[in-house]
């Protein structure tokens, strides 16, 4: 079953809800891959949403992750010009495997398209070690760009999807 999730921009959050994110658990090892929920506010507070947005994860269940999109010079050096990218998916690990991180990668992927209709395509990064995530993007269909580089952690895979691919 797909389930259904809705993305809450970061501005549109209550204070109630950034507690209630705050409060969602990591393990030490996926922060370093997908960098903490703290530091994902800190970077909706200050840099402009003209080049970064952030997203509340809202299910039945309420709010269960984050997500945040960047475009050019936000995104890393090495995005190119028409793309925008993703960063830091998360899902707190009491709500794992009911298929909210798919739902939240295609929810993304079009909310990148309507925010920045300039854009092209949806690029990503995943750590060679985080297979659960990799995983995740290969299903939805993202196709690998070049060859594995040495990233902040080890080695990184970069993956897109090209926004005219989709309905
Ligand atoms: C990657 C991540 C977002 C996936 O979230 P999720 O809600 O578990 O994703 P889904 O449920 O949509 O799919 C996860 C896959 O793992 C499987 N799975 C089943 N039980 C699971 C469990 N208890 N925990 C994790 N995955 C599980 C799912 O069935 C699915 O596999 P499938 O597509 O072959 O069916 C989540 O693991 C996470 O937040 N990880 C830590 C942060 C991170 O590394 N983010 C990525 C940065 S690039």
């Amino acid at each position: 079953m797909k389930e259904t999730i809705a993305l809450i921009e970061w501005r549109n959050l209550s204070a109630a809800d950034i507690t209630t994110l705050l409060a969602l658990t990591f393990t030490e090892s996926e922060i370093e891959f997908a960098g903490s929920m703290r530091h994902a506010m800190v970077l909706c507070r200050t840099v402009s949403r003209r080049r970064l947005r952030g997203y509340g994860i809202r299910s039945d269940e309420g709010l269960v992750g984050f997500v945040c999109l960047k475009r050019p010079p936000a995104s890393p050096i090495w995005t190119p010009a028409d793309a925008v990218t993703l960063h830091g998916l998360k899902i707190g690990t009491e709500f794992r495997g009911r298929g909210y991180g798919g739902a939240a990668l295609d929810a993304a992927f079009h909310e990148a398209r309507s925010a920045w209709p300039a854009a092209r395509r949806l690029l990503l990064s995943v750590d060679e070690d985080n297979s659960n995530a990799h995983r995740l993007y290969l299903s939805y269909g993202m196709q690998p760009v070049g060859v594995p580089v040495r990233g902040r952690v080890g080695m990184e895979h970069r993956l897109q999807m090209l926004f005219d691919t989709a309905d």
